[in-house]
């Protein structure tokens, strides 16, 4: 297993960014993003090098992938090098979202992991963020992600990158973000305000305990702040990272 670097003879490739997701982000997501990452640095333990951050959360449409990626842009903004990897070996849409090359990625890194060429997945908006898409979808997601080259592989890339964050899929359709977890440092869980149920949530939040994720904390996303800091800007949807009652020791931990 190796990764080439710039200095291989293999060029980067241009990939082309027309719309990004950051580009659309307001003030205040931005400054959301901004506290979420600063609050998972919190949360995370200290002697990890690049800790590996899985993004899911109940059900569909709540927003994991938005915020895996805005939460990679954050990170490559404040000079950390980052991966951003679609996880979602089933349904992936990074590679949509970002209008970038789809056609390689996690599962070709999988298939074949002696000649990764990662500075071909290098982004454009920002020379420390790099995006690896799903590549071709596999028959066997799961049993993918939590293989023994999946560990393999993350090891390998660790050395590479500060921060690695992988968008996954919900918990409580595919036992896919569970499979991969032994090999991340930890989990951050998406609640869509006015769409999770709360029975759905309280599923997803047993099964994670049950498998004994460390779930770093809680995105609460499209919350409508009514604080006045909030309420002098235009948009009002925006991105936070709270604790639950349940993860209340943690969060306190930050302040
Ligand atoms: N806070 C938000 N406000 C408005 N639309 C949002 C918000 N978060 C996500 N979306 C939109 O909701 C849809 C689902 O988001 P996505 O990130 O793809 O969810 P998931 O990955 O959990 O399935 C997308 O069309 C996305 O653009
Ligand atoms: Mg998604």
């Amino acid at each position: 297993m190796s990764i080439l670097n710039k200095n291989s003879q293999n060029l980067p490739i241009e990939r082309s960014f027309k719309k990004t997701l950051h580009k659309n982000l307001k003030f205040n997501a931005t400054e959301q993003y901004k506290l979420l990452r600063t609050n998972i640095s919190f949360t995370l333990p200290e002697d990890v090098k690049c800790p590996v951050i899985g993004v899911t959360s109940s059900v569909r449409g709540e927003g994991k992938s938005t915020t895996a990626i805005n939460l990679a842009y954050v990170y490559a903004e404040s000079g950390k090098k980052v991966l951003l990897i679609d996880g979602d070996l089933r349904l992936p849409s990074v590679a949509k979202k970002m209008n970038i090359d789809g056609s390689t990625g996690l599962t070709n890194f999988l298939m074949d992991s002696n000649k990764i060429m990662i500075e071909q997945y290098k982004t454009a908006v920002n020379d420390k963020w790099y995006v690896v898409p799903c590549g071709p979808i596999p028959p066997n997601p799961s049993e993918l992600l939590a293989s023994r080259k999946m560990e393999k592989l993350l090891k390998m890339l660790s050395e590479y990158f500060d921060c690695i964050i992988i968008d996954l899929p919900p918990v409580n359709i595919v036992s896919d973000a569970v499979a991969i977890s032994k090999y991340l440092t930890g989990m951050i869980l998406v609640v869509r305000q006015n769409y999770t149920e709360k029975d759905e949530f309280e599923n997803c939040k047993r099964q994670l305990k049950l498998s004994n994720v460390n779930v770093l904390g809680l995105v609460m996303n499209g919350v409508n702040n009514g604080s006045s800091y909030y309420r002098n800007y235009k948009y009002k949807r925006y991105y936070k990272y709270y604790a639950s009652h349940e993860y209340q020791q943690k969060s306190s931990e930050v302040k």
